[in-house]
């Protein structure tokens, strides 16, 4: 890879001038573009094909800039301590007099940000002067790219640069929790859930319909393989694929996603074998029962929604 640095100036050109990169992240990759710029949000829901009444998260490097942005609670403080940066989403209070596109956040009141933990993430954001609006880098209700070619394989030549920074480590994206009010999760991901109660010593229940979406209809069905997927299965169908939790049968249509059946190397593993199943040509894929517990609550709602079709 080329030098860091150059890397950065370069990206930092194209954002400086409004358009979209896709930048590596922990969690998946994202569609990054400068969040206080009308122009440049809008060229991200537009380069998606994503409904404009769906927002996007914010990433931050410095909590002195999102307190431009947000009013921060005691809870907030509580979490940030523990897992920022981290595959962690914050819904908050958005401030009046914030500079951050109205269309970043749908104009909503509130607004959800994140501070990534990837070295390229991290050293972009601190070379800039503005916030990053970045949604998962994949069209709008397909699978998440957790690596430069997944990016490029999902927008072609619509993205003029794409940061290669790995395959990214967790391979969900980031666990949202809105602290508006009471805590809630609105989307289990890269952090367990356990670890977020621990900390703020309470049950924090899960709702998985946000009020913000006005037609959840449409939002139900996503991270769709552009195939079928049945989930909890124990025999697949004749030519299906089939994807195990753990390594088991061995036979040309089985795949798994953990060697040893631990749901957080399966999480990295799931969109990628999803991703290469499609490409293998299986007209469906079928898959087993993903026990429901730290990061297979990530791994369970992604499969519920691309099922939901
Ligand atoms: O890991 C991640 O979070 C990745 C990386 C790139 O950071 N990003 C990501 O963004 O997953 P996206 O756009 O694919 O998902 C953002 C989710 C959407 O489901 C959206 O509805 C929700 O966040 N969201 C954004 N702003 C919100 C708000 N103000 N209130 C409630 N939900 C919000
Ligand atoms: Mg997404």
């Amino acid at each position: 890879m080329k030098n860091i640095y150059s890397i950065i100036k370069k990206a930092k050109k194209y954002l400086i001038n409004n358009d979209i990169i896709a930048i590596p992240t922990e969690t998946v990759y994202g569609l990054a573009g400068n969040a206080y710029s009308d122009k440049s949000v809008k060229k991200i829901f537009l380069l998606k094909k994503r409904p404009f009444f769906n927002p996007l998260i914010v990433h931050y490097v410095r909590i002195n800039d999102l307190k431009k942005d947000c009013y921060l609670n005691d809870n907030f403080k509580k979490l940030y301590k523990k897992f920022c940066p981290g595959p962690l989403t914050f819904v908050l209070r958005k401030k009046k007099n914030s500079r951050l596109s109205n269309y970043v956040n749908a104009n909503q009141k509130t607004v959800a940000i994140r501070f990534p933990n990837h070295n390229i993430a991290k050293k972009l954001l601190q070379n800039l002067d503005f916030p990053l609006a970045a949604p998962s880098a994949n069209m709008s209700s397909k699978l998440s790219a957790v690596t430069a070619s997944d990016v490029r394989e999902e927008f072609k030549k619509k993205i003029s640069f794409i940061i290669d920074g790995g395959k990214s480590e967790i391979g969900v994206e980031s666990t949202i929790i809105d602290l508006v009010g009471k805590p809630i999760i609105l989307r289990p991901g890269g952090l367990e859930i356990e670890k977020i109660e621990k900390i703020l010593k309470i049950k924090v229940k899960i709702k998985l319909k946000s009020k913000i979406i006005r037609s959840p209809g449409q939002l139900a069905f996503h991270y769709s393989p552009g195939i079928p997927v049945r989930v909890n299965v124990k025999t697949p169908k004749k030519n299906e694929a089939f994807i195990q939790f753990s390594k088991g049968v061995n036979k040309k249509n089985y795949f798994y996603l953990s060697q040893k059946g631990n749901v957080r190397e399966a999480a990295k593993n799931l969109f990628s074998i999803l991703r290469l199943i499609k490409k293998k040509g299986y007209s469906s894929v079928a898959v087993s029962r993903i026990p429901n517990q730290g990061l297979g609550l990530a791994i369970n709602d992604r499969l519920k929604k691309a099922s939901n079709r």
